[in-house]
């Protein structure tokens, strides 16, 4: 079938639909909503599609659209939800069942007749991006799934909203969720306060004052109760680049990222709490578990290290620490490591807004280059165990240069890979000797240069991964501590252990790779040779990119 996807952004839910829909081998095209109606329409008439899917779409379809071609609108919320902020009114009140609706569109917004559904539990006080990336993007690839198999069949009829049934019965049409309702006071309870962060998180954040500055707060995590009460909204603490802050039952709130608004004399760059404050007098205290950013356990023969990167955002003084433990969980005497991340971020490189946001950029992108350089060549190098890396979600760039590090690679279904650069950098992270090393040298130069995103059977298929998970978090887990198990008992060790000497041998030494990656990079970043510095811009600031960087 030929389809086209209709979006504002090719966001991860939009990439997710896209690689779903090309490995079903139909022929999908991408129209970027923002080209303005005109455009939109002239390229409808040129591709003429059997069906339009609008995973995400902010902006109306035009009438020329909707009216000659079936058109499908994905909106995150169940059967009788309307609105822009859906989303956000449900995190807000503490719904503890949510949906998703594949609707055509007509003249009304959400208003149309329904062509799939799907309803999900929706977690307590997760943000708003976890929740549109795990149960929201999952419900919508199943509806999208759904419409396709059903826009095949001549005799489906699509239903009419007041004939169908209501899972969530008050599900009514919202307006926007404003700013004043979405405040909170710090007087109340911790946990009341970090869902009104998490309704906010990713995207407007939460309008809050921390030592007398105009914040927008997000990534919140409940904290323990205060050894030492504070007076609400004060500042008690820290933990690695986080801040925890006194709230009305005694407990900390934690925050890992802030942004200090450009109308409030800021920079406008969200960043970690902990930058946007400035030196903070206050004492290290105790993070929850949810916060960190690095966590090792070993169970038996297997070391596991968790990272967390928020945004999948990995700065220069994180890799530091994530080197650190990495340091040391290669030095246990187990056989083999797990270097994973967290259901919601594995890694997108280095951290692009604390780069935009430094005094000098270039400095800042070039110790944050090395420092991801050092972590994938502890992971190369090592040759004391086996590393297996667990993209336990999506990641781009140097982030999924990252995974491929290890000796062996295994992914979590539906996450997406983006394995290239396309932000005016050569890019490093040894790629140019781990991606050859996995798909061999045609395949690399292909996925560099075609910029498109991998789902995780294609990667598996590819040669990107060597394995593939089942998609729900916990039983991903399950599979994953068997997957390195298996790859400790002493025949699969040995095997994928003197593959991994073989290479290792037979090839220039990693350094090698690294120092002309290196010396591409410099170009790129001091000279700005491909445009590093307007398209890091766009992309922190989410502004339109120039047209002759957009290469
Ligand atoms: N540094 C800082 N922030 C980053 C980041 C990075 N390297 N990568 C992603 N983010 C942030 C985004 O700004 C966004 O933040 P917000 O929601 O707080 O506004 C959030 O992570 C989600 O990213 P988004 O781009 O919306 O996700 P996506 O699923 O649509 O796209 C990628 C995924 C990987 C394609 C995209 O994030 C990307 O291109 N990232 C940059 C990769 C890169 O060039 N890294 C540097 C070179 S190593």
């Amino acid at each position: 079938m030929r389809i086209l996807l209709l979006v504002s952004a090719f966001n991860g839910l939009s990439q997710r639909v896209w690689t779903s829909l090309c490995a079903s081998g139909h022929d999908v095209g991408i129209a970027l909503a923002d080209m303005g109606e005109d455009a939109i329409v002239e390229t409808v008439e040129d591709v003429s599609p059997d069906l339009i899917v609008c995973p995400f779409l902010k902006h109306r379809v035009p009438e020329k659209v909707w009216t000659g071609w079936p058109t499908i609108i994905v909106h995150p919320g169940p059967v009788g939800d309307r609105g822009p902020s859906s989303l956000d009114h449900a995190i807000t009140e503490g719904e503890a069942l949510w949906g998703v609706t594949a609707l055509q569109a007509v003249e009304e917004m959400d208003a149309g007749p329904i062509w799939a559904t799907r309803t999900f539990p929706l977690p307590r006080g997760v943000a708003k991006s976890a929740v549109y990336n795990g149960p929201v993007a999952d419900a919508a690839l199943e509806c999208v799934a759904e419409v396709v198999a059903k826009a095949a069949d001549p005799t489906f009829r699509p239903l009419p909203q007041e004939d169908a049934p209501r899972p969530v019965p008050h599900a009514r049409t919202r307006p926007l969720l404003k700013r004043d309702e979405r405040m909170f006071d710090w007087s109340w309870d911790a946990g009341s306060i970090a869902v009104r962060v998490a309704a906010a998180d990713s995207a407007p954040g939460v309008r809050t004052e921390l030592r007398g500055m105009v914040v927008h707060a997000y990534d919140a995590h409940v904290g323990e109760l205060l050894e030492r009460p504070a007076r609400p909204g004060t500042v008690v603490g820290r933990y690695e680049e986080a801040v925890a802050v006194a709230t009305g039952d005694g407990r900390a709130l934690w925050l890992g990222r802030l942004k200090h608004p450009r109308a409030e004399g800021g920079d406008g760059v969200k960043q970690s709490a902990l930058r946007v404050l400035g030196d903070l007098d206050v004492p290290e205290l105790d993070a929850p578990e949810s916060l960190r950013e690095v966590r090792y356990r070993r169970i038996g023969p297997v070391g596991v290290l968790t990272v967390r990167a928020h945004n999948g955002a990995m700065g220069t003084a994180h890799c530091r620490r994530v080197l650190r433990a990495l340091d040391h969980a290669l030095e246990q005497d187990t056989s083999v490591l797990v270097f994973k991340g967290t259901d919601e971020f594995f890694s997108n490189g280095i951290d692009l807004n604390r780069v935009e946001a430094a005094e000098d950029p270039a400095q800042e992108a070039w110790d944050n280059i090395n420092a991801i350089n050092d972590v994938c060549s502890a992971l190369v190098s090592d040759t004391g165990q086996l590393t297996i890396a667990a993209y336990t979600a999506s990641a781009g760039a140097g982030g999924a240069m990252l995974g491929l590090a290890a000796d062996v690679a295994l992914a979590r279904e539906g996450v997406v890979l983006n394995p290239f650069y396309d932000i005016g950098l050569f890019g490093s992270e040894l790629h140019t000797y781990t991606l050859p090393r996995r798909v061999g040298v045609t395949l690399a130069g292909q996925l560099l240069d075609d910029k498109q995103p991998v789902d995780a059977a294609t990667a598996l298929r590819l040669g990107l991964v060597d394995g593939v998970g089942p998609r729900d978090p916990a039983a991903f887990d399950e599979w994953l501590m068997d997957q390195a198990a298996l790859y400790a008992s002493p025949e699969h060790w040995r095997q994928t252990y003197d593959a991994k000497l073989r290479f290792l041998q037979g090839s220039r030494p990693p350094a090698y790779y690294a120092a002309r990656e290196l010396a591409e990079m410099a170009q790129d970043i001091f000279d700005d040779r491909s445009g590093f510095a307007a398209a890091r811009e766009s992309f922190v600031r989410k502004t339109p990119r120039k047209a002759a960087h957009a290469a």
